[in-house]
């Protein structure tokens, strides 16, 4: 999601006479686009803003300026040069980057700038990214903002406010631009895609997040999609179908399970429970076979037993996770578990549980990926493969990465490759045709 509003800064500025550079030495502005999700993402921020102190000794005149979801959280305590041991001169939050130009200015005159209001509406849809660190084949589209689930352990809502959708309009033309631009693959993002809603009122018509995926399907049979994130207790049978009668939608579903206990689920206010979420995951694979399933997963909330934690272990070897992101419980300021609940899993405790769950993973991975051998799938070239130039390294629909010899392939082609053999994170293969 930042990767993606940074490309939105980005034109926001480049419409200003600003222009994007390399290198940190070259810029008279830095933006830090940052993440509030755990506490350790906050303090790589810090330390990295710590580190372009040094920058300003040398440009004098360098603005330094702070976005996203910190921004929003830490307000103007940021500028606070003092507290912090550092200056920071802008602070603005996920919902003001149109004031950018602005805040700039009010810098540049001399004074230290702050735009943290959040919106209920601001979806940015008229602005067309600037996909300045791209590979030219994956682009994100955004398609809505903010979140209202409230999961107790999560800083979501408060940093990035109001859920609100997109025109579907501003989406589809986004995506066939694209495609004309040379693009193969559009992933759809929002903190819960499954709750898109638009009301076009003078067209009496009503969409949902089915009806966009299909619309954005039809744009062109060779622009693959993907979507992310989805939140169990809103992935329909309707959507799943729609993936299944749509080649281009990758079989691929990134569905955050968080925890395998229903205890757990409950204090997290997910919203289901561990036969809810098995239930979904039936779901897809009787209607979309070949699916790869995806997950989040969260070790030591509180309150976690041993038995919880090997709850989770075995929903993880019953749904045979393709792949997983994994992390350790990191209490947020202002949250409803912050409030409520006592973090009350050991540091250590939460660690060993990590490690667990990542080998299981990893093996779970390396099961996953043998069971590819001998397969032919369809890859999408993304560029040449970072360990060798003889090779080139793209993704089939399951998200997969593959890696297999260049016939001088371009980014952007879609290849029939047999799978020779794997790693847990990787598929080797060789032409097809
Ligand atoms: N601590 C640890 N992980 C968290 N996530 C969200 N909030 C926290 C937190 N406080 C994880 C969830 C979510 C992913 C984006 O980050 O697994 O799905
Ligand atoms: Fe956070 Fe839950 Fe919203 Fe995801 S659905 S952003 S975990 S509150």
């Amino acid at each position: 999601m930042n990767f993606s509003d940074s490309e939105i800064v980005a034109s926001i500025i480049t419409e200003n006479d600003y222009a994007t550079t390399d290198k940190a030495e070259d810029a008279d502005v830095i933006f830090l686009n940052t993440c509030s999700i755990r506490e350790n993402a906050e303090q790589k921020v810090l330390n990295r803003l710590k580190q372009l102190q040094y920058l300003r000794k040398h440009r004098p005149g360098m603005i330094l300026g702070v976005l996203g979801c910190m921004a929003e959280r830490m307000k103007t305590s940021l500028l606070e040069e003092e507290r912090m041991g550092m200056r920071v001169d802008m602070v603005a939050g996920p919902d003001s980057y149109r004031d950018l130009p602005r805040l700039l200015n009010d810098v540049e005159s001399g004074h230290q700038a702050v735009n943290v209001i959040l919106s209920s509406e601001e979806t940015y849809a008229d602005i067309t990214p600037v996909r300045y660190a791209s590979n030219g084949v994956s682009a994100f589209i955004s398609i809505m903002r903010g979140c209202e689930n409230f999961c107790s352990y999560c800083v979501v809502p408060f940093t990035r406010g109001k859920e609100r959708s997109r025109d579907p309009e501003s989406i589809l033309e986004e995506a066939l631009e694209l495609f004309n631009m040379g693009f193969r693959e559009v992933t759809l993002l929002g903190q819960n895609v499954n709750s898109y809603s638009w009301t076009n009122a003078s067209a009496g018509k009503e969409w949902n997040f089915p009806m966009l995926m299909e619309a954005v399907a039809r744009v062109n049979p060779l622009l693959r999609i993907r979507f992310a994130t989805s939140h169990p207790k809103d992935m329909s049978d309707e959507l799943l179908e729609v993936i299944a009668a749509n080649e281009n939608i990758c079989r691929a579903i990134h569905l955050p399970a968080q925890s395998g206990s229903s205890a757990v689920l409950k204090r997290m206010n997910r919203k289901y429970n561990r036969e809810d979420y098995l239930g979904r995951i039936e779901a897809i694979r009787r209607i979309i076979p070949q699916c790869a399933v995806s997950t989040d997963l969260i070790a030591g909330f509180c309150g976690e037993t041993d038995q919880d934690h090997a709850d989770t272990l075995s929903l993880m070897k019953e749904v045979g996770f393709d792949f997983a992101f994994m992390f350790k419980y990191s209490e947020r300021p202002d949250t409803l578990a912050a409030k409520k609940l006592k973090d009350d899993v050991p540091d250590e405790v939460k660690s060993t549980r990590l490690q667990q769950i990542i080998e299981l993973q990893n093996k779970l991975s390396l099961e996953s990926n043998r069971a590819d051998v001998g397969k032919i799938f369809e890859v999408l070239v993304e560029g040449r493969s970072r360990k060798s130039a003889k090779m080139v390294s793209g993704r089939n629909s399951q998200n997969k990465v593959v890696v297999f010899p260049d016939k001088d392939y371009k980014p952007g082609d879609y290849i029939k490759v047999k799978i020779l053999e794997c790693t847990s994170a990787t598929l080797k293969g060789e032409t097809a045709e």
